[in-house]
């Protein structure tokens, strides 16, 4: 019997730094490139939100749209929008990659949902940068370094 998903599209600005305490100036820069500037840099990001109809809502008719769109909006968007990601508390020895902020989002919004519902969390963050990340209901992601371009 086939699974029926609905993703919902997000958006997103910020600014944000590639760079780690871990590394030398030097390292940072052979590593990250562009993205080590120290002036930092934005993105329009598009964060892509998919959950699944296995678990009713209290209406019977799987997602409610309603409640996902003020979750994210409440978790992620009002948290991250103009802002610069660097200063969050939670990039505080993590590096703001894509595939670290697309793990925190999905850690942000799996508490909120109902067991099991939280499909996929994508975010698009560059014109070629695609991430996305499938993570287990209520279990912490593991971080990760990674660049981009
Ligand atoms: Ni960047």
């Amino acid at each position: 019997m086939g699974q029926v998903s609905v993703t919902r599209r997000y958006r997103f600005c910020a600014a944000h730094r590639l760079h780690t305490d871990y590394l030398s100036p030097q390292e940072n820069l052979a590593v990250f490139g562009k993205c080590n500037n120290p002036n930092g840099h934005g993105h329009n990001y598009v964060v892509l939100v998919t959950v699944g109809n296995r678990v009713q809502t209290e209406a019977g008719g799987g997602v409610d749209l309603g409640r996902l769109d003020q979750i994210v909006g409440e978790q992620v968007i009002t948290r991250f929008d103009h802002c610069d990601l660097n200063q969050d508390p939670e990039f505080a020895d993590r590096t703001t990659t894509g595939e670290n902020l697309v793990m925190l989002i999905w850690d942000l919004l799996v508490p909120y949902l109902p067991d099991g519902q939280l499909e996929k969390v994508g975010l698009i963050e560059t014109r070629d940068n695609y991430f996305e990340y499938a993570g287990a209901t209520n279990q912490a992601p593991v971080f990760r370094e990674g660049r981009h371009g």
